[in-house]
């Protein structure tokens, strides 16, 4: 049963190519731009068209690749293509696949692994297109200043498609033409399979072309015509390191460009990275060198930067997270994060409750309204709420075997320095004093001490340090102060 709203019968991607001028260990379609993988980006612009099967024709790291999609799209057909190489081979390939799986009528899309850019748009306007016009194939095209190394479009006098020739197969004058294939097309796929079955290895790189299939086509009466895009950028692929990066940049400026019509602030978008995967409120601000990933989100009046790294992270409304790297966290509406602030997975801040400078946070709940303002790490924590945590407090968490919990109430007030050992249990509106060792539950309102009284060794230094530069200053200072009570009296 073929669902009302459906796309055309199957999507392509080829993904077999080595992509050897990657010169990784990486597989090339394993490599990511805006925090998806090359073939992630491809596989999601052709589920977008709603095709009732997706096949991926697959070689290079076979085992690599096949899992990597399968974790993505589950319903992917993995398809591997044997010996004889080619574009041509890879299609005929996953034809066979799928039609011995349940028969194949209709438009079948190919498209490429490693061409990140391409929208799920200008993919549907290509296949409405060459349904509406009742085309054999219809192949997606663009005019490149220096078409070098791509397959030219070869056109009639009456302007009309009649084939495609390769770079290494081509003439002096068919060089000149700049109009190239994306290597992106529609076809009938009858066409497609009795035109496949007619490709030969016969030309310059000694493989099965699947560009031959246009002028097969048109051989065999069908309309061959292409969709020409001004976006260079929605065909181009991602061969080496120098490519990856400058489609990435381009993916970004995309992403930021969206944020900002969305109503998003963007002080800088030049230093700003968003991968497609976040997402964003209204009158959101991010301030320069802020980079967002994965399932970050940000709700309205937030804002972010300078300097912030975000992974997996919420940020509620109206927070504000400075010069902080985070993941896999939870800041509430109107908290406060940063500056310097390192929030690792599982850190959850409530409501209007701050982590201030250099704080180290790391599975621990922090309850509506409580501060850890400076200088401390908190780890598989929970604190309650309007509790105020001193400077310079640690969870010692760990005691070099295990993972302990610290339990600490609501509206507690911590002394500096003190230090929670746990498992460890502090009640509501206890007070700790300031280098508190706690190894033993607070009880509520309690005021938790545990330093020895302090005692001072009169002379100390003089004595055991002599002709050093304290011992001096220590002399000098015990000099003045046994003459000044007289020199205060004569003052009053
Ligand atoms: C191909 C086109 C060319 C087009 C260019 C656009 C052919 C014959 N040529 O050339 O007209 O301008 O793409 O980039 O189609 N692949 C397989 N199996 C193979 C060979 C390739 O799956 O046996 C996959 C690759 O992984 C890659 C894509 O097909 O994703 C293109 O392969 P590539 O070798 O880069 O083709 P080009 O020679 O650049
Ligand atoms: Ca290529």
């Amino acid at each position: 049963m073929i669902p009302e709203n459906a796309g055309p019968a199957a999507v392509i991607v080829l993904a077999a190519g080595a992509g050897t001028r990657m010169k990784s260990r990486t597989p090339k379609i394993l490599h990511e731009i805006g925090g998806l993988s090359l073939v992630g980006h491809a596989l999601r612009a052709a589920r977008s068209i709603n095709p009732q099967r997706l096949a991926i024709v697959v070689r290079h790291e076979r085992d690599l690749v096949a899992r990597h999609v399968s974790a993505l799209d589950p319903d992917a057909v993995i398809v591997d293509q044997d010996d004889v190489p080619g574009t041509g081979r890879a299609v005929e390939a996953a034809l066979e696949a799928l039609h011995a799986e349940q028969g194949l009528a209709g438009t079948v899309v190919v498209t490429y692994g490693d061409v990140p850019l391409l929208s799920g748009e200008l993919l549907g306007e290509l296949v409405a297109t060459h349904e509406r016009d009742g085309n054999a194939v219809t192949v997606l095209t663009a005019v490149l200043d220096d078409a070098t190394g791509y397959g030219r479009i070869l056109r009639g006098e009456d302007g009309s498609v009649t084939g495609i020739r390769e770079h290494k197969d081509s003439s002096e004058a068919e060089r000149l033409i700049r109009e190239v294939n994306s290597g992106i097309y529609a076809f009938d796929a009858a066409v497609l399979r009795d035109a496949l079955g007619k490709v030969t290895t016969d030309n310059a790189q000694g493989e099965k072309y699947l560009t031959d299939v246009l002028s097969l086509a048109r051989a065999a009466g069908g309309r061959v015509a292409a969709v020409v895009t001004a976006d260079r950028w929605q065909v181009e692929g991602a061969n080496d390191r120098v490519q990856l990066a400058a489609l990435g940049a381009e993916l970004n400026r995309r992403t930021v460009e969206g944020w900002m019509r969305a109503g998003v602030t963007v002080v800088d978008p030049a230093t700003t990275w968003i991968d497609a995967s976040v997402t964003l409120d209204e009158d959101v601000r991010l301030l320069p060198n802020t980079q967002l990933h994965g399932a970050t989100t940000v709700a309205r009046d937030a804002v972010v930067g300078p300097d912030t790294t975000l992974t997996d992270v919420t940020v509620g409304e109206g927070a504000t997270v400075v010069r902080t790297h985070g993941s896999g966290s939870v800041i509430g509406p109107r908290a406060a994060v940063g500056p310097f602030t390192y929030l690792r997975p599982g850190t959850v801040l409530g409501e209007k409750g701050k982590i201030g400078a250099f704080y180290e946070t790391k599975n621990v709940t922090i309850g509506r309204g409580s501060k850890l303002s400076h200088l401390g790490y908190a780890g598989d924590a929970e604190i309650g709420e309007d509790t105020n945590i001193g400077c310079g407090n640690i969870t010692a968490n760990y005691d070099g075997e295990k993972k302990h919990r610290t339990v600490i109430g609501s509206g507690v007030r911590t002394g500096s320095n003190t230090v929670f050992v746990a498992p460890v249990t502090v009640g509501d509106g206890a007070y700790s004093g300031a280098g508190a060792v706690i190894r033993k539950d607070v009880p509520a309102g309690a005021l938790a001490l545990s330093v020895a009284a302090q005692r001072n060794a009169e002379g100390w230094v003089p004595a055991n340090r002599p002709g050093t530069r304290s011992a001096e200053l220590a002399q000098a200072a015990t000099q003045n102060s046994s003459s000044t009570p007289a020199s205060t009296e004569e003052g009053k």
